[in-house]
């Protein structure tokens, strides 16, 4: 019996936060036990909007280090590059072809990005989701572990797969997210309204995982609460909730164990001990991240293999959708 297939990506659009590492990679380093992965870093995604080309190509290798800092074992996993895999730009021409654009225009991604600039932006932003189909299809994916703000576009990329088998038979496997309870939306610090983001102009919202504790220290306890004094969780106090939420997920504690541990004390108080807590659960991943970042062939030397055993595969589930369309 062959172990079921994951597939997850982030986009090396900016540096990598506590959101993408508590939504995302932190349940990827989880499912590689059991499960067959592949981690890719998706630069194509990256330049839906205008990106320095030095710097994405800089940013690639960071965030595939990254991976591997966090916990991603490139002995079991497969981590790859999107560009260096044709097969998903191919791809994603014929899902184009059969996508109808209603599915498109409901994405609410794309018109969160698009906001006011809608005739400005890219043709690409408004094609994100097709390529993000193309990358999960390839592979026969069966779970994709992402963050909350991915869930419609991964019901989209089972929308696209049914239709396919639909008109040209049985030939894409629909796949499921893998979305956690906690952590599936961490928000952000100076604005618990709006969830954290590599985009966010603001570098006091995000805690980014390279961070030195003095830089986490500052945005942890300059984080926006509110006027209240008991420290619950209650999701409709937004900025103590998100804290709370990463003091759960990095602590490893019950709710009700943080609860009784924070009765009778104040916000600045959970503040502090946050940041500790944070500052120290990064340390490890920081330490590693600089160690490989010693020696850049040890990553070329990486994605040169997944590139491999990416592209025999994808290569594959291409040759087979060329077929059933009718293509060559
Ligand atoms: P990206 O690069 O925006 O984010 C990478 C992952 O991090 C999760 N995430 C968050 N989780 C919790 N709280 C947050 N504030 C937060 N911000 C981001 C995201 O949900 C994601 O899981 N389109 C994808 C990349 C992609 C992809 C794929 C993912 C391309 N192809 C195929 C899965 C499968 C994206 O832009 O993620």
């Amino acid at each position: 019996m062959s172990k079921p297939r994951v597939f997850s990506g982030v986009q090396p659009s900016g540096a990598l936060h506590i959101g993408n590492y508590l939504g995302a990679i932190r349940n990827w380093v989880r499912m590689q036990d059991g499960n067959e992965c592949f981690f890719c870093v998706v630069d194509a995604h990256a330049i839906t909007v205008p990106q320095d080309p030095k710097r994405l190509r800089a940013l690639t290798r960071e965030i595939a280090a990254l991976y591997i800092a966090c916990g991603v074992d490139p002995e079991r996993t497969v981590i790859f590059v999107q560009s260096h895999v044709p097969a998903h730009f191919e791809m994603t021409w014929i899902f184009n072809c059969i996508t109808p654009l209603g599915w498109l225009n409901r994405m609410t991604q794309f018109k969160e990005k698009a906001g006011e600039q809608r005739e400005q932006v890219s043709a690409g932003l408004y094609d994100y989701p097709v390529l993000m189909a193309s990358d999960i299809l390839l592979y026969d994916t069966d779970y994709v572990p992402v963050g909350e703000d991915q869930i419609q576009h991964i019901e989209l990329t089972r929308d696209i797969a049914q239709r396919f088998n639909y008109l040209f038979g049985e030939t894409f496997k629909l796949p499921q997210a893998i979305v956690q309870r906690a952590g599936a939306r961490i928000m952000s610090l100076d604005n618990p309204e709006k969830k954290m983001s590599k985009s966010s102009e603001s570098p006091m919202g995000t805690i980014d995982l390279l961070d030195e504790p003095d830089a986490i220290r500052q945005k942890i306890m300059r984080a926006v609460t509110d006027s209240l004094r008991e420290i619950r969780f209650d999701e409709s106090r937004k900025g103590l909730y998100n804290l709370l939420t990463i003091y759960e997920l990095l602590s490893g504690q019950s709710r009700e164990e943080i609860e009784s541990h924070f009765a009778g004390r104040g916000y600045a108080e959970l503040k502090r001990e946050l940041a500790e807590l944070v500052a120290e659960s990064l340390r490890p991943i920081r330490e590693k991240y600089r160690e490989i970042m010693k020696d850049p062939q040890y990553i070329e030397d990486i994605l040169a293999r997944g590139a491999e055993k990416a592209n025999a595969i994808a290569q594959q589930t291409l040759r087979r959708a060329k077929e059933r369309v009718g293509l060559g």
